[in-house]
């Protein structure tokens, strides 16, 4: 399964609004379609957003090729179409930096973003599931949160890629599901993806997670980031600070799993990120709501990081 992929001139995702209801293929033939899909989150996630922007801009290269000024508007809008995953910005600038050599060029570096994250995916898995291995010992219970598979990446994920890894390996003992308030990215995209690898799980309510840690059923929470800020500070989806708290005083590790393009050593530390607010539709259809899409979890509540190509152990003092 490639959750984004460039197929016969367009863009093609599966649409992650209905599922797991349906499964839907929407074709993207123009970067209104692209943004409009970014920002409603039919495709989302930080790996996959970095696919999505870089084949945003091939999409724009082809179609503005005679109008520079609209190109670089479409770029823009592109690279801005959602603000908080590092990834998004930084494959669109990419695939950007080949629109000098015309847009064939710009494609097959919109491919090459996709084709690293694929290996990346792959590399992860194997790594933090021998670090997980080495943290909790044989068959560890395990908690995530949001969604961090294939969904999020292109194929495996993250976090999830991990999950599956140590399954293979028959070294998993369980899995919860944290649901992910409010678009319920857990309980709807990570149960689909763990219930089709045929791993057993169960999803608990966000606010369950340290509850759930305290009384002793979690042996380490392991998720994903949209950005990690060159301190180790991590941002991820709304909920994650909470579990790292949980973490800390239930005395278990805290990983996070993601490639190195989402490691941001511009962006020193959290405080400098712009978390997007999604609106009050989302939360409430009563009033006002206030709805970060994402959080700042401090660099020493994090036990480790794990990339394509490294192991940062954030409690020994190891930055990114
Ligand atoms: O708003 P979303 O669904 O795009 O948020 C996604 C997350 O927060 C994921 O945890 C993160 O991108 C890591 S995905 C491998």
């Amino acid at each position: 399964m490639r959750t984004i992929d460039w197929v016969g001139g367009a863009v093609e995702i599966i649409d992650q609004t209905a599922l797991p209801g349906e499964e839907r293929v929407l074709r993207l033939h123009t970067v209104g379609e692209l943004i409009a899909a970014i920002q409603s989150l039919a495709v989302r996630g930080a790996p996959a957003l970095g696919v999505a922007g870089a084949f945003g801009v091939a999409l724009a290269a082809r179609i503005h090729v005679d109008d520079p000024v609209a190109l670089a508007v479409a770029v823009q809008k592109v690279e801005t179409a959602r603000p908080t995953a590092v990834n998004l910005a930084r494959g669109a600038r990419r695939a950007a930096a080949l629109i000098p050599h015309g847009p064939e060029a710009v494609l097959a570096e919109a491919c090459a973003v996709r084709d690293e994250e694929i290996a990346a995916s792959d590399a992860m898995a194997r790594l933090g599931a021998d670090l997980v291995a080495e943290l909790c010992g044989a068959r560890p219970r395990l908690l995530t949160h949001c969604n961090t598979g294939a969904l999020a990446a292109v194929t495996v994920g993250t976090a999830l890629g991990v999950v599956g890894e140590l399954h293979r390996r028959g070294r998993l003992a369980g899995v919860i599901a944290s649901e992910t308030r409010p678009l319920l990215q857990g309980a709807r995209l990570t149960s689909w993806e763990l219930t089709r690898w045929g791993i057993e799980h169960r999803v608990a309510v966000d606010s369950a997670g340290p509850f759930l840690m305290a009384r002793g059923e979690v042996d380490a929470v392991i998720l994903g980031a949209d950005r990690i800020c060159a301190n180790g500070d991590v941002i991820n989806k709304i909920g994650t600070y909470s579990h790292a708290l949980g973490a800390r005083r239930a005395g278990i590790p805290f990983v996070v799993v993601a490639p190195e393009s989402t490691v941001d050593h511009d962006t020193v530390s959290g405080a400098q990120v712009e978390i997007e607010d999604r609106g009050s539709a989302e939360v409430t259809a009563w009033g006002e709501a206030v709805n970060p899409a994402f959080d700042i979890t401090p660099f020493d509540l994090v036990t480790a990081i794990v990339t394509d190509r490294r192991v940062i152990r954030v409690d020994r003092g190891e930055k990114p």
